[in-house]
C-alpha cells in the first residue's frame, strides 16, 4: 500500500504539470479525490485492514492526502493567475503608471489669483482675508454707505437669517449679517487691526442677489487692495495700477482713470485697460476696476488718524481679469467644472 500511495502522489505532482484551464483541474481534481477517485479509492480500502494496520496506513495516507492538497492549492492559484492575467490583455507590466493618474491642476481662478497677488507682492504688499459672512457694518456702514443707500437692497445683498450668529463675524445687537457683496470689508477689518503704514491685497469670495448671465454670476471673486501710509497720492495710484496692468498684460497696455463715484474713495474712478494683446478686445478701452483715495471719513470710521494718514484703494473682479487674459467669452465657464474646459489650463 505504501507504494501505491508514493505511486499515487507521484503521478499527481507529474499530471499537474499538463493542467492550464479551470476545466482541466476540476477533471484532475475529481481523477483524485472525486467519489471514484485514486486516492479515494485507497480510503475506501481502509475498511479491509485489520485494527493493527489500519493506523499506520492511516498515517500514509493522510499524508499522501496532504501532499495532493499542497498540489491542489497550487494549481489553484497558478490557474487564478492566469486567468487574471488573460482579462487584463496579453502583457501586463504591473510596475507601469496607471492612465487614470493624471495629475490635477489649478483652476484657472486660482491661477489668476496667484499671478495678481505675486505683482502685488513687488510692490510690498502683503494678503489678508476677511470673513464671507460679514456685518453689515463692515460690509457697509464703515465704508460711509449708510442703511439707506441703494448698495443694502434686499436686491442686491443677501442677508442671514436674523438666527444666524458667525463666530467670526459677531453682529452687535440687532444688526443683521450679510454674505459680504465684496471684499472692500477686509480694508475695515485691516484699518482696525493694524497700525498704518501698511499694503495689503485681499483676495476672496463675494455674493450678490445677481441673475447669472455671460458676465455675471451671484458667486464671484474679487481682489481689494488698500495701501495706507503718509502722503499716499493720487500718483502712487496710478503707478501701482500701472505696474500691475503691465505686468498682467504686457509691457504695451495703457490704463486710464475715468472719474467715479464709490461712497469709500474720493476722488474715485473707473479704471479701464487697453491693450494690442486681447484678440477681438485689443485696443479698446476696457473697465476693470473701481479705484480711488480712500474716503477720510473711512479713515475716521475706522480709527486711523485722516489728518496723519492718507490711503488708496481699489477692487478688482477675479473673473473679469482672468477672461481677459484667457479670452473666455462667458464667466459661467469658470463654474461648470467641465473638463474640456479645464484641461486648457494644466
Ligand atoms: N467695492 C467695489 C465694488 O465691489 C469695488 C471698489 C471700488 C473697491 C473702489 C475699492 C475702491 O477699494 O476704491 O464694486
Amino acid at each position: 500500500m505504501q507504494t501505491q500511495l508514493a505511486q499515487l502522489v507521484a503521478t499527481a505532482t507529474q499530471e499537474a504539470a499538463a493542467v492550464s484551464t479551470r476545466a482541466e483541474m476540476e477533471a484532475y481534481k475529481a481523477r483524485i479525490v472525486g467519489p471514484n477517485g485514486s486516492l479515494t479509492a485507497v480510503m475506501k480500502s481502509m475498511a479491509t485492514l485489520s485494527k493493527e494496520e489500519r493506523p499506520v496506513v492511516g498515517k500514509l495516507i493522510n499524508e499522501a492526502k496532504k501532499a495532493v492538497e499542497e498540489i491542489l492549492a497550487a494549481l489553484q492559484q497558478k490557474i487564478e493567475n492566469s486567468e487574471i492575467g488573460a482579462a487584463l490583455g496579453a502583457a501586463v507590466d504591473p510596475t507601469l503608471t496607471s492612465p487614470d493618474a493624471a495629475a490635477g491642476s489649478l483652476h484657472p481662478l486660482t491661477r489668476t489669483r496667484e499671478r495678481i497677488l505675486t505683482t502685488f507682492r513687488k510692490l510690498g504688499f502683503t494678503v489678508a482675508e476677511g470673513p464671507e459672512i460679514e456685518t453689515e457694518w463692515h460690509c457697509f456702514d464703515a465704508l460711509n454707505t449708510p442703511p439707506d443707500h441703494p448698495a443694502r437692497d434686499m436686491q442686491d445683498t443677501l442677508y442671514m437669517p436674523k438666527s444666524f450668529r458667525s463666530a467670526d463675524a459677531p453682529r452687535r445687537g440687532e444688526e443683521a449679517l450679510v454674505l459680504r457683496t465684496h471684499t472692500s470689508s477686509v480694508q475695515v477689518r485691516t484699518m482696525l487691526t493694524r497700525k498704518p503704514p501698511f499694503r495689503i491685497v485681499a483676495p476672496g469670495r463675494c455674493f450678490r442677489r445677481d441673475a447669472v448671465d455671460a458676465t455675471h454670476s451671484a458667486n464671484f471673486h474679487q481682489v481689494e487692495g488698500l495701501w495706507i501710509d503718509k502722503n499716499v497720492t493720487l500718483a502712487d495710484l496710478r503707478g501701482v495700477l500701472d505696474f500691475f496692468v503691465k505686468e498682467t498684460f504686457g509691457a504695451d497696455a495703457e490704463i486710464r482713470l475715468r472719474p467715479s463715484f464709490f461712497p469709500f474713495t474720493e476722488p474715485s474712478f473707473e479704471m479701464d485697460l487697453r491693450s494690442p494683446n486681447l484678440g477681438r478686445l485689443s485696443n479698446r478701452w476696457l473697465e476693470i476696476m473701481g479705484c480711488g483715495l480712500v474716503d477720510p471719513k473711512v479713515l475716521e470710521l475706522c480709527e486711523i488718524d485722516s489728518k496723519e494718514y492718507s490711503g488708496l484703494a481699489f477692487g478688482l473682479g477675479l473673473e473679469r481679469i482672468a477672461m481677459l487674459i484667457h479670452g473666455i467669452d462667458d464667466i459661467r465657464h469658470f463654474y461648470n467644472n467641465d473638463l474640456r474646459f479645464l484641461r486648457q489650463f494644466a
